[in-house]
């Protein structure tokens, strides 16, 4: 056996990294927040509620041994993006992963949702996503190495009725870490995608038991279920880790077989 065969688990081990969670308050966030302190990483959690990011950094730090902030920022603002990466460069002196999860969804016919919805979920969806991007890359740059994982969806691949502005925010996401993933490799910063299908957080309480679920949604699923939260985490915890290190531009659907059709 050559020595390269030999690391295996120890690959996935982010002792003494440092990593930015965009919506890591609640939902697929915490849950991967909760992941990446569970194989050693230093985590900030960043968003809008204070009072919520600190309460979810009170809990992952009761149940980890690593470091756990919460840092308020509204990501749509570039200043504030660029205050959340100071701010984790001052806490823990680098920022090694930077993880996209905030996101929001605005449903509706084409007719029905406003323009003004449309732009919410772009400027969270997209503009947040990119200034987030935007904000850690000096620091990746010029460490050297980097992991910056984005929250795409199954909607960034396939369509659903009723749902243009969040398919087109999504679709943007998907293409926005393939360029990105392509002008970053050359500093040994990796970017990817995680696409999951449906997993039963706040974004989908609104639809939760409805036709439009049990047929097209939970129903679009091989396994014909919601996806539970630990199962987000083995994908965030891989591409934040060495294991992924030749990962590049890739979609990581964690979809119970949603586009596998
Ligand atoms: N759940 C699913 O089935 C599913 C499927 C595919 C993709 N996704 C994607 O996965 C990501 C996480 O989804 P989720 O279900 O975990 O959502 P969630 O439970 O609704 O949580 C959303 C998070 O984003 C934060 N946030 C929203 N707007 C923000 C802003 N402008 N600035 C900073 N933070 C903001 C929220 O905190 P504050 O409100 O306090 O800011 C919260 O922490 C999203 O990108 C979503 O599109 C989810």
């Amino acid at each position: 056996m050559s020595k390269e065969t030999l690391p295996g688990i120890k690959q996935f081990d982010l002792s003494g990294k440092a990593a930015i969670i965009t919506g890591g308050s609640k939902g697929l966030g915490l849950a991967m927040a909760a992941g990446l302190a569970s194989a050693g990483a230093n985590v900030m959690l960043v968003n809008r509620n204070a009072e919520e990011g600190a309460q979810a950094a009170k809990e992952l730090s009761a149940a980890y041994k690593t470091k756990i902030l919460s840092f308020s920022a509204d990501i749509t603002q570039a200043d504030q993006t660029e205050a959340m990466a100071q701010a984790a460069m001052d806490a823990f002196g680098q920022i090694d992963i930077l993880i996209n999860s905030a996101g929001i969804n605005i449903r509706g016919p084409i007719d029905e949702v406003t323009p003004e919805d449309f732009n919410k979920v772009i400027a969270v969806n997209v503009n947040g996503t990119w200034l987030c991007c935007r904000a850690v890359t000096p620091y990746m740059k010029k460490n050297g190495s980097g992991r910056i994982i984005n929250l795409a969806s199954t909607l960034g691949l396939v369509g659903l009725a009723n749902r243009t502005p969040y398919t087109a925010s999504k679709g943007a996401v998907v293409q926005m870490t393939r360029g990105l993933a392509l002008e970053l490799a050359p500093f040994n910063i990796m970017v990817n995608a995680i696409c999951p299908g449906p997993f039963l957080t706040e974004m989908n309480v609104p639809i939760a038991g409805t036709e439009e679920a049990k047929n097209f949604i939970v129903g679009a699923t091989a396994l014909g279920r919601w996806g539970e939260l630990r199962e987000i985490q083995g994908a965030a915890i891989f591409l934040a880790s060495d294991a992924a290190s030749y990962m590049v531009g890739s979609m990581l659907t964690v979809d119970g077989g949603w586009t596998a059709k």
